[in-house]
């Protein structure tokens, strides 16, 4: 109780002497203000930051190759990139995509971005972390960010907003300033400086306990070290520093494959992935489903590099006459309306045979299974 009294005490003489700034405020002058300072500020603060922390930067960025795509290629989404202060640390090639939802970073961002040709900055989004809608779903390999988790508005969707933007397999690094042990001298300050920082520093948090966020989010793995940053400000000096990785079920029990992207989109436009660039496609009870099994034969050409190949296993009609085919047409029109567009009639050899692959490697089989009118299936594959 008494220390409670003391907190409040303390937090009123800060405010005290931080009257100037808490009137621009109620005027409505300090807050655009502050987005125009904040970046010049950063700017030298980060100076001093990254020579004592660098050490410590760089080790937690180490492994960032690991979670590069199969291709080799690594694409990370900086959010609250500031002043770009961690483009030195990103490895060869490396390509960029920035948010920070203050415009006046931008160049501050430049500058960094021409000390560091090793890197390319795909795009700059003037964006918080907590709506990155123009980022496509699981479409970045790896997201990065450092001390930006203590400001922004909402923790929790900004979790979501990193879930959803990261592909299955890739990584959340952070590295965050955040609220001192219970009942240390670090916390007791953090509470008095607390109110005044969130005004004088753009919306800083000293006192956020981070870590609950990064256990809540639904990551698979969260390694995650409570450090003192060596800083000579004693308020933030406990840190959070590693990484988490986020794998679908799928993927967390077949390790030994990588998901490269993930796209929402029919197998009859699949504009989003180059022309002659996969070695093989896959289609397992799909080609029952689709809306035009011709469209998806021609995207399934054009995704293929010549010489590759598209495997198949789908269930079809049954044999002319049969008892198969009598039931199956019977049942066909309620499994479309039941099943979510599946066709049990298809004569989907046809489709192979038209598509215009150069060989063909087809068998019809009866599956082993239970229901009669799914048990007439082809199998194999074809090659462009
Ligand atoms: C202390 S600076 C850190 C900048 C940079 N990450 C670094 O380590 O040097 C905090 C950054 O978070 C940004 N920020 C504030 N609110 C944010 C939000 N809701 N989403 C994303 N970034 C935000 C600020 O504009 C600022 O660039």
């Amino acid at each position: 109780m008494e220390a409670t009294c003391l907190v409040v005490l303390l937090r009123f003489c800060v405010q005290i002497l931080a009257f100037p700034a808490y009137l621009l405020w109620y005027l409505g002058i300090w807050e655009p203000l502050c987005k125009k300072l904040f970046p010049y500020f950063m700017a030298v603060v980060t100076i001093c930051y990254n020579k004592h922390m660098s050490d410590k930067t760089k080790e937690m960025f180490s492994n960032l190759k690991d979670f590069a795509s199969p291709t080799g290629a690594l694409t990370l989404l900086e959010i609250g990139a500031g002043t770009g202060s961690n483009f030195q640390f990103y490895p060869m090639g490396c390509k960029i995509i920035c948010t920070d939802p203050n415009p006046n970073f931008q160049k501050f961002l430049d500058k960094s971005l021409a000390e560091n040709p090793h890197v390319q900055v795909e795009r700059c989004l003037v964006a918080p972390a907590e709506d990155l809608h123009q980022v496509p779903a699981a479409s970045v390999d790896v997201v990065v960010s450092t001390l930006v988790l203590c400001s922004v508005k909402n923790p929790e969707q900004v979790m979501k907003e990193v879930l959803r933007v990261l592909r299955p397999g890739g990584a959340f690094y952070f590295l965050e300033h955040v609220a001192g042990a219970p009942s240390s001298w670090t916390l007791f300050w953090q509470q008095i400086y607390d109110p005044t920082w969130i005004c004088l520093f753009d919306g800083c948090h000293l006192a956020r306990e981070t870590w609950n966020d990064l256990e809540k989010a639904g990551f698979s793995e969260l390694k995650l070290r409570h450090i003192h940053a060596p800083l000579k400000w004693h308020p933030t000096r406990p840190h959070i520093i590693g990484y988490a990785k986020f794998l679908n079920k799928s993927l967390a029990e077949n390790p030994h494959v990588q998901v490269e992207r993930c796209l929402v989109a029919p197998a009859e436009d699949l504009h989003q992935v180059p022309a002659a660039s996969v070695d093989v496609v896959v289609s397992t009870l799909v080609l029952c489903s689709v809306k035009s099994p011709e469209q998806v034969m021609k995207e399934v050409l054009w995704v293929l590099r010549p010489g590759s190949a598209f495997y198949f296993l789908e269930h079809v009609a049954g044999a002319p006459s049969s008892w198969t085919l009598f039931w199956q047409q019977i049942y066909d029109p309620t499994w479309i309306c039941l099943f979510d567009g599946c066709h049990l009639a298809r004569e989907t050899w046809n489709d192979l045979e038209k598509a215009g692959f150069s060989e063909l490697k087809l068998r019809h089989i009866h599956a082993p299974l239970k229901w009669h009118p799914t048990r007439p299936h082809i199998i194999g594959y074809a090659v462009k």
